[in-house]
């Protein structure tokens, strides 16, 4: 099974928006999709609720406790995860997935909580001990200001404290049409393609990388 976690400790960056979206795509492809909401504000599970019948299905994974319950037809797991999560429940919630999606908005404080939270999961290594595979993404932009272009050359050359690389994966602009979507129960791609088409290629490079091999550490292939 494929587990896909999207996280990043500030609230509001789009952890939500991603975790829905990304679950949506692979189930439209025909996976079978669980989506995990271990976020007690419970967006993803409210969005799984009213996702209307006829689209592509996506599994509700329950959380009891600290376990999860997933239907065990999963192929992918997509894991949604709560803000200001730290300490032992973010090396819990980090240790169960195979791949990290870091979203990140484009203002400095969002920028600053990335840096600090990064270097709190580096300080965790060793209880996380996995060669977990970690992208960024930025979200939310206003394409052509310079807080974009800002975002764009720290998210670029972000490297972990221990000099690791992370490699950026792509810009989502500021649209409405994520609003509305998650208002319906959808993702992007199952909005009319005219509307969503600029959308849709920024989400490419991202989606190239989470059905590929680059986001799979060495030693779980599957
Ligand atoms: N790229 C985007 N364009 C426009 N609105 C967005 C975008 N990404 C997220 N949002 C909106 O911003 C708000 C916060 O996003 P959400 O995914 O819930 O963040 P989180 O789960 O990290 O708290 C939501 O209302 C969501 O619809
Ligand atoms: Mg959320």
């Amino acid at each position: 099974m494929r587990t896909i976690l999207v996280l990043n400790p500030k609230g509001g960056c789009g952890k939500t928006t991603l975790a829905t979206n990304i679950a949506g795509w692979f189930a439209q492809r025909g996976k079978c999709v669980s989506l995990a909401d271990c976020d007690p504000q419970g967006s993803s599970a409210d969005w799984l609720a009213i996702r209307p019948d006829g689209l592509a299905k996506i599994e509700p994974a329950e959380l009891n406790g600290n376990e999860l319950l997933i239907n065990r037809n999963t192929e992918i797991l997509i894991i949604d995860s709560p803000a200001a999560i730290h300490d032992e429940k973010l090396v819990n919630i980090t240790r169960a997935a195979q791949t990290v999606v870091l979203p990140v908005l484009p203002s400095a404080i969002d920028v600053r909580a990335a840096e600090r939270f990064l270097r709190e999961l580096v300080s965790h290594r060793k209880q996380i001990n996995r060669k977990v595979k970690l992208a960024s993404v930025a979200n939310r932009v206003r394409e052509d200001t310079l807080s974009a272009a800002k975002l764009e050359y720290y998210l670029q050359t972000l490297t972990l404290p221990n000099g690791s690389k992370i490699p950026y994966m792509t810009m989502l602009r500021a649209s409405q049409n994520y609003v509305h979507a998650a208002e319906m129960g959808r993702t992007i791609f199952e909005l009319a393609p005219s509307k969503s088409y600029y959308d849709r290629e920024q989400w490419k490079p991202l989606l190239r990388w989470l059905s590929g091999p680059g986001s799979i550490p060495h030693s779980s292939h599957s």
